[in-house]
């Protein structure tokens, strides 16, 4: 089976977008692929944060995972800072990636537009990424549409690094799928749904209680024509609502148009309200069950960074012999 890689910061509550762009389909497929899905927390340090908490949202993201339906019997699970393996390629693929195509990264720029002291560690944050991919010679990368100039980057330093060393790297492909791939902000239609707005109402997280869910879908910014109709130009946010109700519900796109014509948004909003709370119950319900039993998670984790290292030693003994690093055997 061809491997698959992905990764997902622990930089806060796991939101819809996360969820259809990327774990839902890493869960679909994991039967399609050999599977390796990280907790990336040395990305998480690239912005400002609390150390008491990095740990805590860690293990949180690992039990969030989990209840979606990552199962760690066809999935290796692990937290990215417990093999070491990815810090030393990064360091390596950094010396063949060059600081032009870095700049023009544009997560970077939008991470670090209006500050006046930029991390070098946003600046690397993409090679970080790229060591995660190949360290695995991964062959696909399930993301979200945000992540595409990433993978992008790693195909470019794999072919570069096979090009000056001999073949040594996959290169990968991702992994974007046409619909859910972009979910954007319920209180912004033209903003990507984001853990780091800070307006909560922007979001629905996969923790939020069927209250809060009514509340956020309720308040949710529409269009201004009253129809029911995808149009991602002239109503990006009834498209938006609509690209969600029907990957959670299962209805395509037209039939929900037929279903809703005629009708008007109250209706809409109240019925895709509850096909949310319906289809996060379930992960919610295994989601109380792990928090409860953090050993269980905790010990998930710790089997997967093995797993993970024993994979990841291999490769670095080889790149390293490539590169022509260390002595003579
Ligand atoms: P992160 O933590 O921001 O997001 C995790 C995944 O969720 C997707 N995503 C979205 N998909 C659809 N609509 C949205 N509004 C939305 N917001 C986020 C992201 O595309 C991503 O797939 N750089 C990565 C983490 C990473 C990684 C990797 C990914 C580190 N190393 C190696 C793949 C392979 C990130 O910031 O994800």
């Amino acid at each position: 089976k061809p491997r698959a890689f992905s990764g997902i910061q622990p930089t806060g509550g796991i939101h819809l977008g996360n969820y259809l762009g990327a774990i839902r389909n890493w869960v679909l497929q994991q039967d399609q692929y050999d599977n390796i899905f990280s907790i990336v927390d040395l990305h998480a340090m690239t912005i400002p944060y609390d150390p008491r908490e990095l740990r805590q949202r860690t293990l949180e993201v690992g039990s969030v995972l989990l209840a979606a339906g990552i199962d760690p019997e066809r999935s290796i699970l692990f937290v990215q800072s417990d093999v070491r393996e990815h810090t030393e390629l990064c360091w390596i693929l950094g010396t063949l990636a060059t600081f032009g195509e870095l700049r023009r990264m544009t997560q970077f720029k939008e991470k670090s537009k209006g500050n006046e002291r930029v991390g070098a560690g946003l600046f690397f944050y993409p090679v970080l990424q790229a060591a995660d991919i190949l360290l695995y010679d991964a062959a696909v990368v399930p993301v979200g549409e945000d992540q595409k100039q990433h993978i992008e980057l790693t195909r470019d330093l794999a072919i570069r690094f096979n090009n000056t060393f001999g073949e040594t790297f996959v290169v990968p492909e991702p992994d974007i799928k046409p619909a859910g791939a972009r979910i954007m902000s319920l209180t912004d239609p033209l903003k990507k749904m984001s853990k780091s707005d800070p307006d909560p109402d922007s979001r629905i997280e996969l923790r939020d209680p069927p209250e809060v869910i009514r509340r956020k879908i309720r308040k949710a910014v529409t269009d201004s024509e009253t129809v029911i109709r995808y149009d991602e130009e002239r109503k990006p946010a009834i498209s938006n609502l609509l690209t969600i109700y029907s990957l959670l519900s299962g209805i395509p796109i037209p039939e929900l148009e037929e279903r809703y014509a005629g009708k008007g948004y109250g209706q809409f909003k109240q019925d895709l309200a509850e096909v949310i709370i319906q289809a996060l119950a379930p992960i919610q319900q295994r989601l109380e069950e792990l928090v409860a039993q953090p050993g269980i998670v905790i010990r998930t984790l710790q089997e997967g960074a093995a797993k993970a290292r024993e994979l990841a030693s291999a490769k670095m003994a080889l790149v390293r012999e490539r590169c022509g690093l260390g002595l003579p055997p």
